[in-house]
């Protein structure tokens, strides 16, 4: 299946592995709408992929997942313009447990699949080397862990680019089925897995 003229909605879509993920889709000829909260990286994207792929491939909405309204009022945008959404990603996100309220509502609250016929795949990144995880309370929390973990941990969670998700992500978007996982670490390519039914994870003498 050719990605070719299909319409991608990608919040979070200015960061680290949004810009990875936006660069290779337009280089499959899909259409981006980047929608994030920062508005100035954002309209800076739109205007450089725009010299690059042309004017129309990229469009940039700013606005919070938090806020229904935005959502809504994005998606309207997307659609008047594009006529189509073919591929939703609900990328954006921040790590930060000094501001724990904050955090689920951007990570855990939008639900943005829930009528049927929309395929939806997870994908799990493994560690990634973005402002996520190098800036703000977490990014110093985050590095000091990780520089005193034991070697036999770090090589557990071996990290990647960012653009290591970028190249995954085409081929994903072919071949996945619905409801499937996919795992992208250590700038391998994307793997499946498969969750056994909770049953079979019972702890025998509990
Ligand atoms: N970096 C990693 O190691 C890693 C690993 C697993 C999963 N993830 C997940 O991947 C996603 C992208 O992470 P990243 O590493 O690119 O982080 P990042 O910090 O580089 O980018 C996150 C983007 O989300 C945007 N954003 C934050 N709050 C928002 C809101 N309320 N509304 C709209 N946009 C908002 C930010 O402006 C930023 O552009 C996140 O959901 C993260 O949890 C990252």
């Amino acid at each position: 299946m050719s990605l070719k003229g299909k319409v991608a909605f990608l919040t979070g879509g200015v960061g680290g592995i949004g810009q990875c993920i936006t660069k290779n889709l337009l280089d499959s000829g899909v259409t981006v709408v980047l929608f994030d909260l920062n508005k100035a990286k954002g309209e800076e994207t739109q205007k450089k992929l725009e010299a690059e792929y042309g004017k129309g491939k990229v469009h940039f909405i700013s606005g919070s997942v938090t806020k229904k309204e935005d959502i809504e009022a994005a998606f309207k945008e997307a659609v008047d313009k594009y006529s189509r959404i073919d591929y939703m990603f609900n990328n954006a996100g921040i790590m930060d447990d000094a501001v724990w309220e904050a955090q689920i509502d951007i990570n855990l609250y939008p639900q943005l699949y829930e009528k049927t016929g929309v395929k939806v795949i997870a994908f799990c990144p493994g560690l990634t080397e973005t402002e996520l995880l190098t800036a703000g309370n977490f990014g110093t929390m985050f590095q000091a862990f990780i520089s005193q973990a034991p070697p036999e941990q770090r090589a557990k969670h071996p990290s990647q680019k960012p653009e290591s998700i970028g190249v995954a992500i085409p081929k994903i978007l072919q071949e996945a089925s619905n409801g499937s996982i996919w795992v992208v670490e250590g700038g391998e390519p994307g793997y499946e897995i498969s969750i056994p039914f909770y049953p079979e994870w019972k702890v025998q003498n509990a």
